[in-house]
């Protein structure tokens, strides 16, 4: 294990360390976002919370604004079918209302079919790869003039294992999160000694999740980590932390 990795996987964070940081979570309605959400804001910081389903994000930010951490916001995008114009638009209202951007947890994603190649759809193929991989570029390049006018930014993607080993049947989810590495790479490579903004990738590992049950419907969920039980290595990424770490990819499990 390397110490970075040590480092994220052992991290307790400090009570405040999110204090004054504005952090975008995408997917944040369910699953891991949600936790992640939840618990960045329990740190201090001010979530914006991006997700397709309004309700969902309305029951998120009352959990936050219940636990009297700091009024989060709420962005009902849908990644699906939103366009480079609406993410602008977007990032205008957010500069307007917070003036900089201090992380993107770029975590929703779908699944698509588990199915071999020659008879993937071609229509899942396009969702898959508009939720998972064009709509983080497209909501990143609009963001970077936020992030850039924060003093220390945080930008995590969310990769898999089988963005990192190719695997039978996972056609475009695995092909997007390798995509995403990609992403990752580049975007931190370019970024690196020009820009206080730093580019990783975390894979949560097996989490019981809705997905996770789509993928392993046969699989006993109550043995699996709980999304609130891996998110010490997100906490390390987002934060102060983990300030001039860029272009690693960390799993939060071990
Ligand atoms: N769980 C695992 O075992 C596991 C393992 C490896 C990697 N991952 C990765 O971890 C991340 C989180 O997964 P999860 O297990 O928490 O999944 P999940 O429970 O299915 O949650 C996914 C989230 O993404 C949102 N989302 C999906 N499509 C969207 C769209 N078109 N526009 C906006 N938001 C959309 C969902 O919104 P709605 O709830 O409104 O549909 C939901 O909030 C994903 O990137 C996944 O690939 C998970």
């Amino acid at each position: 294990m390397t110490d970075i990795q040590q480092a994220a996987t052992s991290y307790q964070c400090p009570d405040n360390a999110f204090n004054d940081r504005i952090i975008m979570v995408t997917g944040a309605g369910d699953g891991i976002g949600r936790a992640a959400a939840l618990a960045l804001a329990k740190h201090g910081a001010t979530v914006i919370l991006l997700g397709r389903t309004q309700e969902k994000l309305e029951a998120v930010y009352d959990e936050i604004v219940a636990i009297g951490a700091p009024e989060p916001a709420l962005a009902p995008v849908n990644l699906e079918v939103a366009r480079p114009a609406d993410y602008e638009e977007l990032a205008g209202m957010l500069g307007n209302a917070f003036g900089r951007l201090d992380g993107i947890l770029h975590n929703a994603s779908i699944l698509g079919e588990i199915t071999p190649l020659d008879q993937y759809g071609y229509g899942t193929w396009e969702s898959v790869m508009q939720v998972n991989i064009n709509a983080p570029f497209f909501l990143t390049r609009a963001l970077l003039p936020l992030l850039k006018d924060s003093a220390d930014a945080s930008v995590l993607f969310t990769t898999s294992s089988v963005g990192r080993k190719g695997r039978a049947f996972w056609g475009a989810y695995a092909v997007s999160k390798f995509a995403t590495e990609g992403l990752m790479q580049v975007l931190a490579d370019e970024l690196e000694n020009v820009a206080p903004i730093r580019v990783n990738c975390i894979n949560p590992g097996a989490t019981a999740t809705k997905m996770r049950a789509m993928a392993y419907p046969a699989e006993d969920a109550s043995k699996l980590k709980r999304p609130e039980d891996i998110l010490a290595p997100y906490l390390y990424l987002l934060g102060p932390a983990a300030k001039g770490i860029t272009g690693q990819s960390l799993n939060a499990q071990i």
